[in-house]
């Protein structure tokens, strides 16, 4: 009894002596100055805030979100129509600040991207963006690709997620045309791109649609 009850105290002192909370912010009119502080679940060990600017003819819109995540790297992501950049950090309450807008440095790098037409659009990559990517989805039931410039960094992050089949990414300009895209070594798909992919897919398909 003693000892179940010591066993029990450790455990309470364990686990409260980790608790780890992020800020929290759906900021779809770009701002995060309502964000909120959470208690992140014991899966996440990390805090990430991103920025996605959407671009689609001349309809422009900023949304920012902040959350507690499994997983995540700093890093940006160019569909064309949506760039985000991310930011990521392991210490409690590390996601204060917002994450930067997404540069628009080009920097000599070229993918394809898609838009509902076609998969063949050269994109021009820009900041930290050196590789290419494809990603393949479902979103309400129907198939959709999606491909763009990615950070290394983001393609390296390592977690796995039912919810995107077939992420991966390449180097070397327009790599990730339709037969040239080589599943990565390790076949990672990180929570970043799935998150992302479905952040932006479902903001284009608003705006589009
Ligand atoms: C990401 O960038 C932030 C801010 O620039 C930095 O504090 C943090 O250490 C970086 N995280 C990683 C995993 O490199």
């Amino acid at each position: 009894m003693d000892l179940q009850i010591s066993v029990f105290l450790l455990f309470v002192l364990f686990t409260a002596g980790h608790s780890f909370s992020c800020y929290e912010c759906l900021g779809l009119t770009g701002s995060c100055s309502a964000q909120t502080l959470k208690t992140c679940p014991s899966i996440s060990t990390k805090c990430m805030s991103s920025t996605t600017v959407v671009q689609a003819g001349d309809i422009s819109s900023k949304v920012k979100l902040k959350d507690c995540v499994a997983d995540c790297a700093n890093g940006s992501m160019n569909l064309g129509i949506a760039k985000t950049s991310l930011v990521c950090c392991n210490t409690d309450r590390c996601n204060l600040q917002d994450a930067p807008d997404p540069s628009n440095v080009l920097n000599g790098k070229t993918c394809y991207s898609c838009d509902e037409k076609s998969c063949s659009n050269i994109l021009r990559c820009s900041g930290s963006e050196d590789r290419c990517f494809k990603a393949t989805g479902t979103i309400g039931g129907q198939s959709t690709v999606i491909k763009g410039c990615v950070s290394k960094s983001i393609c390296d992050a390592e977690t796995s997620v039912r919810d995107v089949q077939g992420t991966s990414c390449c180097e070397g300009n327009l790599c990730n045309g339709a037969q040239s895209v080589t599943q990565s070594a390790n076949g990672a798909q990180s929570v970043t791109q799935s998150f992302l992919f479905l952040c932006c897919s479902l903001l284009s398909f608003i705006l589009l649609h």
